[in-house]
């Protein structure tokens, strides 16, 4: 799959099929935040992957949206390490591109994929850093659900016109 059939096919799917992702496709599938661009290149991101389905279940419960997570074969926990942050009003800009490189990097492996919001709400962020044990300068940011792909690619729901103003 090219990347400009990547773009217009990857969706957010909720369905789950049972088969385990394996290890070497998920490293195939994640290395590819690492080509995001970042505001003075800090490449402040991070990114776990969280294989336990005890930890997913335990993400399941922390927010209402998330309740797809136990049965996610695998799901990722998007961080930035303030430590490497040297444009904070950026840093949401950089954790974006580099989320949409995996979306799309998964869609071309066949993998469906979900991104959950969770930055910046306190209450959430927190369980998780204390879930996971996160060091200090570690700030969770998104999650990643996938699966592999199963069914027909539903339409996208345009709301926008696919118009041009050259101004
Ligand atoms: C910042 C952000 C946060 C999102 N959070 C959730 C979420 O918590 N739960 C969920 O099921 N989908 C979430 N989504 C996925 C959107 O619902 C989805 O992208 C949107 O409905 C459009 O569908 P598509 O991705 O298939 O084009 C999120 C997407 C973005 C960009």
């Amino acid at each position: 799959m090219d990347t400009l059939t990547s773009i217009k096919t990857r969706r957010s799917i909720r369905n789950y099929k049972d088969e385990t992702l394996d290890t070497n496709l998920i490293r195939e599938i994640v290395e590819y935040w690492l080509y995001a661009p970042s505001a003075h290149n800090e490449q402040a991101w991070k990114y776990y992957i969280i294989s336990k389905k005890e930890d997913r279940e335990f993400l399941s419960e922390v927010m209402e949206f998330w309740k797809m997570l136990p049965k996610a074969w695998w799901c990722i926990i998007a961080c930035f390490d303030n430590d490497c942050v040297r444009s904070p009003e950026f840093i949401q800009q950089d954790m974006w591109a580099s989320i949409q490189n995996i979306l799309l990097a998964a869609n071309e492996k066949w993998v469906w994929s979900v991104w959950l919001w969770l930055y910046p709400h306190e209450e959430p962020m927190n369980k998780i850093s204390q879930h996971f044990n996160l060091q200090e300068n570690i700030t969770p940011f998104a999650i990643i659900s996938m699966w592999i792909k199963e069914g027909d690619l539903p339409e996208k729901n345009l709301k926008s016109d696919w118009k041009i103003e050259i101004i």
